[in-house]
């Protein structure tokens, strides 16, 4: 004989059951689809930060190809539209076309030879830079220093990522001098600027070390060759100028199809200049909290392409810190947790950088992971053995979402309109 059937009110259940199913993380913000403890799942990360659910706006989305991580960012981000959010997206493969098209905008394409070009030294409009900082400002955007240190920490990342290693301090000096000298002789220095510094060093910042123009010539001269790359080698005509006009960094959606060097081993650089590009827009538009309602998500897609060096991974996480005064949140799209920690040099600072990313983006949104991966996603987020177990079985568009110290199991939901959206089986297939 079947037996009457237990009924009790959410509240009470949640007591008999704790520590089985957690609350729903409330409903401002868009769907993201269905909470699989039952009900919906509501995602916001600027809301969230409001209400300190999170101390940062940023997300992870890990997971191996094919599991929905860019299908999630398309749908998040048109989703976020309605709100009035605004995004900016880094698309390594080319594949944000379709959205780019539901906006009513046209992606940036980038090629190398091209005509389009993005300065990734352009300085911030001058609201975002006032001399100091506003009062109680702590974007870091103390002036013109400050502008001119961020300039040398790009460029130090980018020859580091090239040369694949650490930089001497006598290269990192002449890096920083000429960065120096051309950013006080022009508002917007360019690429061959600093490579043109670089090669031929000024009497004055070589007295400013002291030392001749020839040393320091010699110590900057693999960086300059390198450099040089984006100026006059392969990667040419796309960072090696000032900022091709009529590019609407107000625009509703910016999108930078970087799928011309999806193939490249110099993709990460590239993604490094565009990201840098995007960062120095964003950058002028004000900071303070006031930002985070009118927030701006900034996409990298295929991030780990980016994070393999541990320069560009240094350069990535100091912007991201500096993006929160700008009221923006980023959005970065790895394969693996150990994405993270990859790269030719191992140890401690890798792990310390991998550490301080995750610390850096308190959304974190798992997708199926190999077997492999399982121990270190278990230690490095957080997850409990259930979810460590859980997590190389989870199917296409099924993730686990630790937001701050809670997780939900999620299936996101595309809708029939968006299914021309997330497609890209298609692409993938001709790929192979
Ligand atoms: N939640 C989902 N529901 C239905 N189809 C999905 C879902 N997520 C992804 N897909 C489909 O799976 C394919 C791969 O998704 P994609 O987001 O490109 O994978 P990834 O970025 O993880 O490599 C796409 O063609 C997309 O249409
Ligand atoms: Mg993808």
């Amino acid at each position: 004989m079947a037996r009457p059937a237990h009924e009790v009110t959410t509240r009470h259940l949640g007591a008999a059951y704790p520590f089985v199913a957690a609350g729903s993380l409330g409903t401002a913000g868009v769907l993201v689809g269905r909470d699989l403890c039952g009900g919906a799942f509501v995602h916001d990360p600027f809301e969230l930060y409001q209400r300190q659910v999170v101390t940062n706006p940023n997300m992870i989305i890990f997971g191996q190809i094919g599991r929905g991580k860019s299908a999630l960012v398309k749908t998040y981000l048109w989703r976020q539209a309605v709100f009035g959010r605004r995004a900016w997206v880094v698309d390594p493969k080319g594949e944000y076309g379709q959205l780019a098209a539901h906006w009513g905008v046209t992606p940036v394409a980038l090629r190398p030879g091209g005509t389009l070009r993005l300065n990734p030294l352009d300085a911030p409009s001058r609201a975002g830079m006032a001399p100091g900082g506003t009062a109680g400002d702590s974007s870091g955007s103390g002036g013109e220093d400050e502008l001119v240190r961020r300039r040398g920490e790009l460029l130090c990342a980018l020859i580091e990522a090239c040369l694949v290693r650490r930089l001497l301090p006598s290269e990192r000096v002449a890096v920083e001098l000429a960065v120096q000298s051309v950013s006080y002789r022009r508002v917007t220095p360019t690429l061959p600027d600093v490579v043109a510094a670089m090669l031929a060093p000024a009497a004055s910042a070589a007295a400013a070390v002291r030392t001749d123009p020839a040393t320091l010539a010699a110590d900057g001269r693999q960086g300059a060759l390198e450099l040089r790359r984006l100026v006059a080698g392969d990667l040419r005509g796309m960072f090696d100028g000032p900022t091709s006009p009529g590019l609407d960094p107000g625009g509703p959606l910016v999108v930078l199809d970087l799928s011309a060097l999806y193939q490249s081993a110099a993709l990460g650089v590239v993604m490094t200049c565009a990201t840098a590009w995007l960062h120095a827009q964003l950058a002028g538009r004000g900071g303070g909290s006031d930002s985070m309602s009118s927030g701006v998500l900034v996409v990298v897609d295929e991030a780990w392409a980016l994070l393999g060096n541990l320069g560009v991974a240094r350069w990535l996480q100091s912007s991201w810190k500096l993006a929160r005064a700008w009221g923006v949140a980023n959005i970065a799209v790895l394969h693996r947790v150990s994405d993270l920690a990859a790269g030719a040099e191992s140890g401690s600072a890798h792990r310390e950088l991998a550490h301080g990313l995750l610390a850096d983006s308190e959304t974190r949104v798992v997708y199926g992971q190999a077997p492999g991966e399982v121990t270190q996603a278990r230690r490095m987020l957080g997850l409990s053995s259930t979810e460590a177990e859980l997590v190389p079985h989870l199917g296409r568009g099924v993730a686990l979402w630790r937001v701050g110290d809670r997780s939900f199991l999620v299936r996101h939901v595309v809708g029939p309109a968006e299914a021309a959206l997330v497609w890209t089986d298609k692409a993938m297939a001709a790929a192979q």
